[in-house]
C-alpha cells in the first residue's frame, strides 16, 4: 500500500472561519477520501496556528488570556471541519507540547550548527500576514500593498536564520524538481522570486513585544517567529508515526506560497537534514466583489449559515464544482443557487425520486432483474464507462470541477434515457415485451444511480450514505469494483421516497452572502 500523507495550512485562530478556510479543508478531504478509495494508506493532518501577534492582539481585545482565547477559537474551527465531514486523522495545535518540543529541537540544532546568529534588525513587519517585508515590496509612492494591512517599522536585536546561504541549493532543487509545485505556473513565480538575493530570516521576537510564542531554547528572552513555529507542524504532527514523513502534498493558499512554504520551509528542512515534502498544492482565493475573502477585512461568507440552509453536501459540492484548483473564484449566492437547483435538486434529486417512485409503483418496491439491453441501455452503459474512465484521472490531476461536470453529464443522460424509455407508458401495457422492457428500464436507472453516487461519494459523502440507505445497498470494500456496471441492486428493496435537496427554493434575493 502506498503511504499518502497530506496536510492543510493550519489556520490562524484569531477570528471566525470563512468559506476560504472551509474550502481548503474540504478540498484536502476530497483528495484524502479519493486516495483512500484508490487504496492508499492515507494520513490527513489539519490543525490550528495558535501563536503570533494576531492571536495575542485578538485575545487582548477580548480581555482574556491567549491560551483561553485559542482554546475557544480552535474549537470553533475544528467544529466547523467536523460539521463539513472533513475526515482528518489528526488535528494539531501549535500550543501542544508535542509540537513545541520539536520546534525547540530544530532551533537548537540550527543554532548549534551555526545557521542561526544574532544581529540588529531594522525593517518592516506586516501583522496581517505575520511577515517581514522587503523594501522592494513597497510601492514607488512609499505605500504597501493592501494584502499586508498595517505595516510597522521595527528596530531591535534579533536572531536570524541563514537563508541566503541555501538560496543556490533551493534554485537548483526547483530546477530539478519541475513538479514540486502544482499548478506549474506557481513554481515559475518562485523561480522568479529567487532571482533576487534572499535576506536572512529574522526568527525571533523579543518577549516584551510578543510573549505569545515558543521561547527560543538558546535565549529565553525571545519567542520564535510564528511562521518558523507553524511550518514545523507538518513534521511534528507525524514524528511518532514511522514511515509517514515526507508529506505527499501540503495544500495551501497562494498567499502563503512565497516565501513561507516555497522558501523558508524547504530551506529549514534541508538545513536540518530532514527530507523535503514531495509537493505543494496551491489553491486560489474565494473572492467577494473581486477581493480576497478575509478574516482581517471582515468581508466573508459564513460557511455554517450555508450548511444550515442547504446541507453539507450542497456546500461541499458547490465549492469543488465551482473552483478550478489553483484559480480564483467569485463566491455568490446566485451562483450557489444555480448549481444547487440545476445540478443537485434537478439532476441528481430527480433521478433519485424517479428511481424510488417508479420502482415502488411498477415493481412493488424491489429492483427487478434487467432483461435484454436495447440500444438506449447500451449507449447509456457506454457513456458510463467513458465517464468513469475520464473521471478517475481527472481526480488524480486535481481537476475535480471537470470531473464533476462529467458526472453531471452522465446524470443528465440517465434522466434523458428515462424520458425516452418512458417506463410510465410501459407500466400501462400488458404486453410481455413491454413488461420485460419495464424491468430493464427500472434496473437500468437504479444501477445508473448507484454508480453515479459511488463515483462522487468523496464529494458528497452524506448524500451517498442516504442514497445507498434508501436503495437498501451496502457498498463493498473495493471502490473500483463498485464502479463496474452490473446487477448489484438486483432484488433490493427500496424506500418509497427521499427528499435529498428540498425544492422549491426562494428566488435569489438581493441579500448577498
Ligand atoms: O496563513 N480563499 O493562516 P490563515 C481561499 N496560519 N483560501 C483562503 C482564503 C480565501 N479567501 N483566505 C484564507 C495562515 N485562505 C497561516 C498558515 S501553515 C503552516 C500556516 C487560506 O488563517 C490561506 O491561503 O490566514 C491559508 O492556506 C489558509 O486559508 C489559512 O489562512
Ligand atoms: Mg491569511
Amino acid at each position: 500500500m502506498e503511504s499518502f500523507y497530506i496536510t492543510t495550512a493550519i489556520d490562524y485562530v484569531n477570528g471566525t472561519p470563512h468559506v476560504g478556510h472551509a474550502y481548503e479543508k474540504v478540498l484536502t478531504d476530497i483528495i484524502a477520501r479519493f486516495r483512500r478509495q484508490m487504496g492508499d494508506r492515507v494520513h490527513f493532518l489539519t490543525g490550528a496556528d495558535e501563536h503570533g501577534q494576531k492571536v495575542q492582539t485578538s485575545a487582548r481585545a477580548r480581555g482574556i488570556a491567549p491560551q483561553q482565547y485559542v482554546d475557544e477559537t480552535s474549537a470553533e474551527f475544528r467544529a466547523l471541519y467536523d460539521r463539513l465531514e472533513v475526515k482528518y486523522d489528526d488535528f494539531i495545535r501549535t500550543t501542544e507540547p508535542r509540537h513545541q518540543k520539536i520546534v525547540r529541537q530544530v532551533l537548537q540544532q540550527l543554532f548549534d550548527q551555526g545557521d542561526i546568529y544574532r544581529a540588529e534588525y531594522c525593517g518592516f513587519y506586516s501583522t496581517r500576514q505575520e511577515q517581514f517585508l522587503q523594501a522592494k515590496e513597497r510601492r514607488p509612492d512609499g505605500s504597501w500593498p493592501e494584502i499586508f494591512g498595517e505595516v510597522t517599522e521595527i528596530v531591535e536585536p534579533n536572531y536570524f536564520f541563514k537563508l541566503r546561504q541555501y538560496q543556490g541549493w533551493l534554485s537548483e532543487f526547483l530546477a530539478q524538481n519541475e513538479n514540486f509545485i502544482f499548478p506549474r505556473f506557481r513554481q515559475n513565480e518562485v523561480i522568479e522570486f529567487l532571482k533576487e538575493p534572499l535576506n536572512d530570516l529574522c526568527i525571533s521576537r523579543p518577549k516584551e513585544r510578543l510573549e505569545w510564542g515558543i521561547p527560543l531554547p538558546f535565549d529565553e528572552n525571545y519567542v520564535t517567529y510564528v511562521w518558523f513555529d507553524a511550518l514545523i507542524n507538518y513534521y511534528s504532527g507525524v514524528v511518532d508515526r514511522p514511515g509517514a514523513w515526507p508529506a505527499r502534498w501540503h495544500v495551501i493558499g497562494k498567499d502563503i506560497l512565497v516565501p513561507p512554504h516555497a522558501v523558508y520551509w524547504p530551506i529549514m528542512l534541508h538545513a536540518t537534514g530532514i527530507p523535503l515534502p514531495k509537493g505543494l498544492l496551491v489553491h486560489g482565493w474565494w473572492l467577494q466583489s473581486g477581493a480576497k475573502m478575509s478574516k482581517s477585512t471582515g468581508a466573508v461568507v459564513n460557511p455554517l449559515a450555508l450548511v444550515d440552509e442547504f446541507g453539507v453536501d450542497a456546500f461541499r459540492y458547490f465549492l469543488i464544482r465551482e473552483m478550478n484548483v489553483g484559480q480564483d473564484s467569485e463566491f455568490t449566492r446566485e451562483q450557489f443557487l444555480v448549481r444547487y437547483n440545476s445540478e443537485l435538486a434537478n439532476n441528481l434529486g430527480n433521478l433519485v425520486n424517479r428511481t424510488l417512485n417508479m420502482t415502488t409503483r411498477f415493481a412493488g418496491g424491489a429492483v427487478p432483474a434487467a432483461g435484454a439491453a436495447g440500444d438506449l441501455e447500451r449507449s447509456l452503459q457506454a457513456l458510463w464507462v467513458k465517464t468513469r474512465d475520464e473521471f478517475i484521472p481527472l481526480c488524480e490531476g486535481f481537476q475535480f470541477h471537470t470531473a464533476l461536470e462529467r458526472a453531471m453529464v452522465f446524470l443528465t443522460d440517465t434522466n434523458a434515457y428515462i424520458e425516452k424509455r418512458a417506463p410510465w407508458k410501459l407500466g400501462k401495457s400488458a404486453e410481455p415485451a413491454d413488461q420485460a422492457l419495464l424491468c430493464t428500464s427500472l434496473a437500468t436507472m437504479a444501477e445508473a444511480l448507484r454508480l453515479a453516487i459511488a463515483l462522487i461519494q468523496h464529494v458528497t459523502p452524506a448524500a451517498a450514505k442516504r442514497i445507498n440507505a434508501v436503495l437498501g445497498y451496502t457498498p463493498g470494500p473495493v471502490w473500483l469494483d463498485e464502479l463496474v456496471w452490473g446487477a448489484k441492486l438486483n432484488g433490493v428493496k427500496v424506500a418509497p421516497a427521499l427528499v435529498l435537496f428540498p425544492r422549491p427554493l426562494p428566488p435569489a434575493t438581493e441579500k448577498k452572502g
